[in-house]
């Protein structure tokens, strides 16, 4: 949901419902189970994926919560999940079957590499990994039995983007199923079902819980896909979200267009920042204007975060001297809260492909000038 003026009235707004008592905010249905006056009447709410009988399937806290997800990326139908991982290997397992090929881009989160590079080769499901910035090299590794391709745009430690539109035209004339991880960018600043993209996944850990204190995933698409993995890999497998922590995640979500345009304005800040000086050799943002694919994120996105990264020489100890020696920026993985943090990692980026060692810098909601001047210092006390 593009539009600014929507995406606020829409987190603030869930419309009146009389099942609620009226109340505003969707109480925790804090139950595992629901019970029925008779047998017939639960045979038939068993029968209707539209009501309440056990909450590994359905939960009207979660269900709350989903309904809003699916409304803010223009899906028909969301299901939530314990973890961004749960999310995700839910929906690539229900795209593919034993003797089935993936194509998914290099650059994809780590664990989600791993599922599908590693653990899936137990049941015979094969992958090929891509440079997603190359529409040629995504085509030449399409197979006849390649059933899903796999993207996540922007990556999430270098900020490649693919070309969401044409992998989605790419891939639907040949059958094969897209599914996109829409984390860094949120449904505030990117919507891939509109480019005709099949699942979009989130880890709503990040931005959209946006409180460090919850995790959890979704994935939003057609009804008929959503439910199918719903009877399937979300029931069978398990990985369902909590009452409570829907709730949780609910909360977060009122304030994620107003969070999302401070998290933009700093990373701005601290990219032109970093691009401003002279041992920074590449700054790492798909906003700033030196961004190589810079049109591509203007049509494909309506804003940018928090999230960024810069290389600066390879003195692995100088860049360790760098991290240890910040204070706003805590020492930390993850991504989407209110602080914010730094880590030193490594990954394969550029063409050809090379190992490269970046320092991830997510910018929360502290001002702008103590960011900087943060960062100002650690430069000198490193020996920048
Ligand atoms: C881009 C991206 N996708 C998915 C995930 C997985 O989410 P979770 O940690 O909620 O399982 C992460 C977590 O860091 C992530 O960064």
């Amino acid at each position: 949901m593009n539009d600014p003026r929507a995406l606020h009235s829409s987190v603030a707004h869930d419309g009146h419902d009389d099942r609620h008592y009226g109340a505003v905010h969707t109480p925790i249905y804090d139950t595992s189970l629901f019970t029925f006056p008779s047998v017939a009447s639960m045979e038939r709410a068993a029968a209707d994926e539209g009501t309440y009988v056990y909450s590994r399937g359905n939960n009207p806290t979660v269900r709350a919560l989903e309904n809003k997800l699916a409304e803010l990326e223009g899906g028909e139908r969301a299901r939530c999940f314990a973890t961004g991982m749960g999310a995700i290997s839910a929906a690539v397992l229900s795209s593919v079957r034993a003797g089935e090929h993936i194509v998914c881009v290099d650059q994809a989160y780590g664990p989600a590499r791993e599922l599908m590079g590693g653990y899936l080769r137990r049941l015979e499901i094969w992958t090929t990994f891509v440079d997603g910035r190359d529409l040629a090299a995504v085509e030449a590794a399409i197979r006849p039995e390649t059933k899903l391709l796999y993207l996540e745009s922007p990556t999430s430690l270098f900020f490649e983007l693919q070309d969401l539109r044409r992998c989605a035209s790419l891939a639907r004339a040949r059958g094969i199923r897209t599914i996109v991880d829409n984390t860094y960018a949120t449904p505030c600043h990117q919507n891939p079902l509109a480019f005709g993209i099949d699942l979009v996944v989130h880890s709503l850990t990040k931005y959209a819980g946006g409180h460090s204190d919850a995790m959890g995933g979704v994935v939003v698409g057609s009804a008929a896909a959503v439910e199918a993995l719903s009877r399937s890999e979300l029931v069978l497998l398990g990985s369902v979200m909590l009452p409570q922590t829907a709730a949780l995640i609910m909360r977060g979500l009122r304030t994620l267009p107003l969070r999302m345009e401070r998290h933009q304005a700093g990373g701005m800040a601290v990219a032109a920042y970093l691009d401003s000086l002279p041992f920074v050799d590449r700054v790492h943002y798909p906003g700033l204007s030196s961004h190589p694919q810079l049109e591509l994120a203007h049509a494909q996105m309506s804003g940018f975060g928090g999230l960024l990264s810069f290389e600066a020489g390879d003195d692995r100890e100088r860049l360790v001297r760098f991290v240890d020696a910040l204070d706003y920026f805590r020492i930390g993985f993850s991504w989407g809260g209110y602080e914010s943090l730094a880590s030193l990692q490594e990954g394969r980026a550029g063409s050809p492909r090379t190992r490269r060692q970046a320092v991830r810098l997510y910018v929360g909601l502290e001002e702008r000038e103590d960011l900087i001047g943060d960062l100002a210092n650690a430069f000198r006390a490193a020996g920048f």
